[in-house]
């Protein structure tokens, strides 16, 4: 199949690609590069182009059999302060590609969406059941996408999987490409860079939480089990099933506190931390039910926290080395 991945020169995406071609498919990156890197698509065709720009998506979209959606703004933070900006890319953006696949015949779309549309839940682990109440303009924004979909099948028969990530972690093992975030918000990178002495000191948001030591537990999921997830997605989707929406975790949680001594331990170095109030609207913890995505795609992970970790830090140290 010939697959066009939107966003494949970001993080998630571009370890999509690779899963996509050692499953045999062939892949398009399409991405404007707002957020990505030119070098992490390398060795695919990227088109660099807007989901914004219709006549783009329809030129490349007439090659293609099925889309893979990843593009979009993923700071929850800025969604606050800048609504807009993340309405227009992620909204005005996600309908514009929905709206050039129904009149290209595109008819499989495999969409990045996020446990932030589940807002606060109430209960942990979380199952695909919660109420989808978003607390952000950011997962407000995924959540409409999502609706979207499920509109689109009714009145088009456009076949959809909603895939919720939790927290994505971790790099290939190859130690080729991995996470690239400009500004980095995230745990795993900031205490490795904080551990190695190339980055600030890490600040622990939060350390009286009802949790056992005080700290906020999320799921992390490692890049790689997210990769193998959309490939299978995409089968299901191909065999003429339904579409569907599942969450992706690994039914772990790890706290903060534990994941700084998983850095301290594959780094053999202390994380420099200090403790800094909770951040508005960060649940307590965020833990994945992945019963559903095993029962339909036949998909669980394989990689737990230390292979997250060591992932990370062998790209954190190729990267200095391809740098220096
Ligand atoms: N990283 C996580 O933990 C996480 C968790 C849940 C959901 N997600 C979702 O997964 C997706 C990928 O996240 P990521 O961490 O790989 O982010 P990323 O920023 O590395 O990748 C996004 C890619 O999309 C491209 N892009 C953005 N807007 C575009 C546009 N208008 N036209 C074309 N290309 C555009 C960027 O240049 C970038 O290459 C996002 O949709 C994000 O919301 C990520």
């Amino acid at each position: 199949m010939l697959v066009l991945v939107i966003g494949g020169a970001g993080y998630i995406g571009s370890h999509s690609a690779r899963a996509l071609r050692r499953a045999g498919h062939d892949v398009i990156v399409f991405d404007n590069l707002s957020t990505g890197y030119e070098f992490l698509a390398s060795g695919f065709e990227l088109i660099q182009g807007d989901i914004l720009d219709a006549p783009a998506l329809k030129r490349v979209l007439s090659r293609v059999d099925a889309v893979m959606h990843f593009a979009a703004h993923a700071y929850v933070g800025e969604s606050v302060v800048n609504p807009k900006k993340y309405f227009r890319n992620n909204v005005e953006g996600g309908l514009s590609l929905l709206n050039a696949m129904v009149e290209s015949g595109v008819k499989k779309i495999i969409f990045s969406s996020t446990c932030a549309v589940y807002g606060e839940p109430a209960k942990v682990p979380i199952d695909e059941t919660t109420p989808r109440q978003p607390v952000n303009p950011y997962g407000v924004s995924k959540l409409f996408f999502e609706q979207a979909l499920a509109s689109y099948d009714r009145a088009y028969g456009l076949r959809f999987a909603s895939l919720r990530y939790f927290n994505a972690a971790g790099a290939d093992e190859s130690g080729e490409i991995g996470e690239l975030h400009e500004p980095e918000t995230h745990l795993i990178p900031l205490a490795l860079s904080a551990a190695a002495g190339t980055g600030p000191q890490l600040q622990v948001f939060g350390s009286d939480y009802p949790t056992p030591d005080g700290t906020c537990i999320r799921d992390y999921i490692h890049v790689n089990d997210l990769a193998d997830a959309h490939v299978k997605a995409l089968a299901h989707l191909s065999s003429g099933n339904e579409s569907f929406a599942v969450n992706l975790g690994t039914g772990t949680g790890y706290s903060v506190q534990q994941v700084i001594s998983a850095v301290e331990q594959a780094t053999g170095k202390t994380v420099p931390r200090r403790l800094a109030p909770r951040r508005p609207g960060d649940p307590p913890a965020l833990v994945a039910n992945p019963a559903k995505a095993q029962a339909l795609i036949h998909w669980k992970a394989n990689r737990g926290l230390p292979e997250i970790v060591a992932t990370a830090w062998k790209w954190m140290q190729s990267r200095s080395a391809m740098r220096a």
